[in-house]
C-alpha cells in the first residue's frame, strides 16, 4: 500500500503556548519499500509515526492510503483499518504480561474474531520465523529482552500487514542483540514484501534500508539516500 502525506501539520496547544512539531509536510512512502527515519530526540519522529499509523490525528492535512483519505474514517472504521493493514513495533514491546508468547502473537487475530485454531497455528508459524518455536509457552517475564522484542515483532507481522511501523524497535537492547533483531527485521521485510518505516538512531542500520530520511525542524524530511 502506498502512503501519502499531504500538507500535514501537527501542533500541540496548551493554555499559553502552541508548539508546531510538523508543519506542512508532504511526502510519499511507496509500497514494498523500506524507509529509515533518523533525527535528534524530540524532533517529532514518534509524532510522525503515530500520524502514519492513525494513532494520532494531524491538526491539518490529509493522510492517503492508496489514494483514500483515511482521516475521514470514523473511529470504528479507522481501528478496523489499522488492525487489518498496519503492524506496530515499539521500543518497549507492550506485550501482555499474563499471556504466553503464543497468546500474545495470536491476539490480533483473536480480537479480529478469526478462528482460534487458525490463529494459534499462524502464531506458531510466525514464532518459528523469529526463532522462538521453543519458547511459545513462556510468559514475557521468562524471556530475555531480545526474545520479548522478537515476540512483539511476530505479533506485529501476524496479520501480514501491508505497512509495518517501527519506533526505535531495537532502542532498548544491547548492541549485539540489536544487530541480531535488526537483521531479522530486514530478512522478514524481504520475505513479506511489505512497506517498512523504521525510526532509528543507528545510521549504519538505517542505510541498509531502501531509503533514508533525516527529520529536522518542523518535521522537514531531508533525503539522505
Ligand atoms: N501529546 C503531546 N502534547 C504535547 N507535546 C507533545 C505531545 N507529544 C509530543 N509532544 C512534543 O513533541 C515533540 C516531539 O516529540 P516526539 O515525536 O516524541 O519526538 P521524537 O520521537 O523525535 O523523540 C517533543 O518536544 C514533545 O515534547
Ligand atoms: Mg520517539
Amino acid at each position: 500500500m502506498k502512503i501519502e502525506l499531504k500538507e500535514i501539520s501537527r501542533k500541540f496547544k496548551d493554555a499559553d503556548s502552541e508548539l508546531t512539531i510538523i508543519e506542512n509536510l508532504s511526502i510519499s512512502f511507496e509500497e514494498k519499500t523500506s524507509f529509515a527515519i533518523l533525527g535528534r530526540s524530540g524532533v517529532g519522529k514518534s509524532t510522525l509515526l503515530h500520524i502514519l499509523g492513525t494513532l494520532d490525528k494531524p491538526t491539518s492535512g490529509k493522510l492517503l492510503y492508496d489514494n483514500n483519505d483515511i482521516t475521514k474514517l470514523n473511529d470504528k472504521d479507522l481501528s478496523r483499518f489499522r488492525s487489518q493493514n498496519i503492524g506496530f513495533i515499539f521500543q518497549f514491546h507492550n506485550l501482555l504480561s499474563d499471556f504466553t508468547a503464543l497468546e500474545n502473537v495470536a491476539m490480533p487475530l483473536i480480537i479480529a474474531k478469526e478462528n482460534e485454531d487458525d490463529a494459534y497455528k499462524k502464531a506458531k508459524e510466525i514464532l518459528k520465523m523469529v526463532g522462538l518455536e521453543k519458547r511459545i509457552s513462556h510468559i514475557p517475564s521468562k524471556l530475555s529482552g531480545g526474545e520479548q522484542q522478537r515476540v512483539a515483532i511476530a505479533r506485529a507481522l501476524i496479520n501480514n500487514p501491508s505497512i509495518v511501523l517501527g519506533d526505535e524497535p531495537t532502542g532498548s537492547l544491547d548492541v549485539s542483540t540489536s544487530k541480531y533483531i535488526w537483521d531479522m527485521i530486514l530478512e522478514l521485510n524481504k520475505e513479506m514484501q511489505n512497506t517498512f518505516i523504521l525510526v532509528t538512531h543507528n545510521k549504519d542500520l538505517a542505510f541498509q534500508l531502501n531509503k533514508v530520511y533525516e527529520m529536522i525542524e518542523c518535521g522537514f524530511l531531508n533525503n539522505l539516500k
